[in-house]
């Protein structure tokens, strides 16, 4: 690849920005929608020659300026009507990635995306979806990655280093606390200010420190107020000024409610044909050039909003790489799949699982005939070959017409005959408990598949099964001891008959390769090993806002939604307020067992942890070793302070060492980070409510950052 040498970006674009004439500054300043299933219209701006994608900027010939070509997601590459025929590989969900605790895999991720998207001449991958999965309603919390800020941070910068590598920039998104979809464009999110550096908003630091990604979205919703793309507080206070960031800030689509938006640090408007919609104008086209011909946009912030688009363009070298090699589409499957093993998690196992020796095999429901479920919205990637089919839902709102159940291809059903090859398999639909139960009852063991349709642009109403799943589960669970309940979800999900079945597994939307995965889980031929990343409770009363606010307001509903648990979010509210979930962060089974030896802590700076992790059980397989603040001065605070993933064979075992980033032993408070000194309790454990140790040490105060 005939790669040039990287000069200084920032001077590069200096240098090109004072070239450049102000109808060429503009041109930067607006991305348009291609036609496609959101936009049947093409878009004049777009060139004849120029291939359809979410977002086209044009870019400047003469002075070697590549036009942008933005795609959706952190999942994959999509296409929603633009490119007939075109497809890419469809990961799992980032929960499942997260389930992993495997910041490698975040990354292998993220090349797999970076390479599909550049061979399509993509250069923007709006991916690094990243908020915190705060309220386990939340259609898009399948796109995101956890409820703590660490995990998410970590695995979103691998994530978005992997695809920045293969020369293509990555958004990290939304920024922030775009943590329900209930009327997202009205959706007012209140924080107090503190705790929303010290959970969302660290999230996004740790991420943006870590991997550079070269540009942020900002949220539809507002936050304490002002729209997430007019938060000069966000936008100019934090991000650019406190965390130095230097890449630009574009609008989610359609997220641009005014010009002045630009004033408050929003270098980009995309989607702009939806302003049109929503806001009655484009912002950033005439409007913008009024502004600025009145004075009222000034000439340095004209400028740096351009030369923060450009240093990016130059920092991740989008002009700098050769023809890109054909993305190795075998390969890729084999990342899906790697997800999926690692990221299914065995929630409840009394003994059936691994299923071995048996004759007849009961399977039911989900649509397991047919294919694995994923999500809906932009972030949907159609998989090599197609969708195996697609269902219609339906329902209000801008995003409605993509509320649909799409099935990948290869069907459970086919890979557990695959990995039960001389076992009587029986498939029943699920369609009701009278039919399923003459099916369960003559099998040896029952495999039911429970799944349900979640995305963009709505919330669930509850936790609970649609289509009277429920039911069926608990009918077969009564004639039949060997029942195990596979859930493919995009959240948690109630589950009323979880002491009657013998075995759950919490599969995710598993991606293309997903069935395997469950039938090597199932079969025993791959020891799970995935754990939560994301608490599930028994039910909503055990949430901060067990009544959703705004939930079936007709759309346009102004929903301010306070999000009063702070920075106590998922595993910190139940330590919180006492509750015991139906199964913590940070759980998960396997079908060998580990223990933890040997803990030694040193305090000082920060926390450096180390412990053995060791393999006592009788097979191979991975572990999670999870490092918690368990107790601080000034009361008992719970945070996850690290983890590490060990692959161990039986009988193996392998030390491993956990430094603190010391903004996790602090609070947020008048600008600064604070470190209490005196003394604090830490834990290493499988959960963040099973501790197998603790220490105490001692920490010296100190305040830091901004
Ligand atoms: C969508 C999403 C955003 C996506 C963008 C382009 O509405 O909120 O995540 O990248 O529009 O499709």
């Amino acid at each position: 690849m005939n790669e040039r040498q990287p000069e200084d970006p920032d001077a590069r674009a200096r240098e090109i920005e004072l070239q450049m004439t102000d109808d060429e500054r503009f041109s930067l300043l607006v991305g348009v929608l291609g036609k496609g299933d959101l936009w049947p219209l093409r878009d004049e701006r777009i060139p004849p020659d120029v291939s359809m994608s979410a977002g086209y900027v044009p870019g400047v010939t003469r002075l070697g300026v590549p036009a942008l070509m933005m795609s959706d997601a952190g999942l994959g590459v999509t296409n929603p009507g633009y490119r007939p025929g075109d497809s890419a590989t469809a990961l799992p969900a980032g929960l499942a990635l997260a389930s992993s605790f495997n910041p490698a895999l975040a990354r292998a991720a993220g090349e797999v995306i970076g390479r599909e998207a550049r061979s399509r001449g993509i250069n923007v991958q709006l991916a690094g979806s990243m908020n915190l999965a705060r309220d386990p309603r939340n259609g898009r919390n399948f796109e995101y990655l956890s409820e703590d800020p660490l995990l998410t941070g970590v695995l979103a910068a691998e994530s978005v280093s992997g695809i920045q590598q293969q020369g293509v920039i990555s958004t990290v998104k939304h920024f922030s606390l775009n943590c329900n979809e209930t009327n997202r464009h009205w959706l007012d999110a209140i924080i107090d200010p503190d705790a929303h550096r010290e959970s969302d908003l660290l999230a996004f630091e740790i991420a943006i420190e870590r991997a550079r990604p070269a540009a942020v979205m900002a949220a539809y919703n507002k936050v304490n107020g002002s729209y997430a793309a007019q938060n000069s507080v966000l936008l100019n206070d934090i991000l650019k000024t406190a965390w130095g960031y230097r890449g630009w800030v574009m609008s989610d689509w359609g997220g641009t409610p005014s010009w002045e938006c630009a004033l408050a640090g929003l270098d980009q408007e995309c989607g702009a044909q939806i302003d049109a919609i929503l806001w009655g104008a484009e912002q950033f086209t005439d409007r913008l050039r009024a502004a600025y011909a009145e004075g009222r946009l000034p000439k340095e912030r004209l400028s740096d909003m351009v030369r923060r688009i450009l240093r990016s363009m130059f920092a991740v070298g989008i002009d700098r790489r050769g023809d890109p090699p054909e993305p190795d589409m075998d390969a890729h499957n084999k990342v899906a799949l790697q997800i999926a093993r690692e990221g299914t998690v065995l929630l409840k196992n009394d003994g059936t699982l691994p299923l071995a020796s048996v004759e007849r095999i009961a399977v039911i429901g989900g649509y397991a005939q047919v294919g694995v479920p994923t999500g809906c919205g932009s972030s949907t990637v159609v998989p090599p070959g197609g969708y195996a089919e697609v269902i219609p839902i339906g329902g209000p709102g801008l995003t409605g017409g993509t509320r649909n159940l799409y099935l990948l291809p290869s069907s459970p059903l086919e890979e557990l005959r695959k990995q039960f090859p001389s076992a009587q398999i029986e498939f029943d639909r699920g369609l009701t408990p009278a039919e399923a139960v003459l099916v369960a009852r003559r099998a040896d063991a029952v495999i039911v598949f429970a799944i349900r349709v979640e995305g963009e642009g709505f919330d669930s109403a509850d936790l609970s099964l649609p289509w009277g799943q429920d039911e069926v589960i608990a009918a077969v669970a009564a004639v039949n001891p060997n029942t195990v309940v596979v859930l493919e979800t995009g959240n948690p999900a109630a589950m009323p008959w979880r002491d009657s079945v013998n075995a759950i597994i919490e599969a995710w939307y598993p991606g293309q390769a997903g069935s395997r995965a469950i039938a090597e889980i199932i079969a025993g031929k791959v020891n799970p090993s995935g754990r939560l990343p994301i608490t599930f409770p028994v039910d909503l009363s055990q949430t901060p806002r067990p009544e959703l606010p705004g939930l079936g307001e007709p759309v346009g509903t102004a929903t301010p939604i306070d999000y009063s648990e702070g920075a106590d979010v998922g595993y910190r509210w139940f330590a919180r307020t006492g509750q015991r979930p139906m199964f913590p962060f940070g759980h998960g089974l396997s079908y060998t067992r580990f223990e933890y030896r040997d803990l030694v802590v040193a305090g000082g700076e920060t926390v450096v942890a180390g412990v053995d992790v060791v393999n006592a059980g009788n097979r191979a397989g991975a572990d999670v070793a999870q490092l918690y603040l368990i107790g601080a001065p000034g009361g008992r605070r719970l945070r996850l302070l690290g983890f590490e993933r060990v692959d161990l064979k039986p009988g193996q075992s392998r030390r491993v060492s956990i430094e603190a980033d010391p903004r996790l032993l602090a609070d947020y408070a008048d600008g600064a980070w604070r470190i209490t000194p005196g003394s604090y309790s830490v834990a290493v454990g499988a959960s963040a409510a099973a501790f197998a140790f603790t220490a105490e040490v001692e920490l010296a105060g100190r305040a830091f950052g901004r």
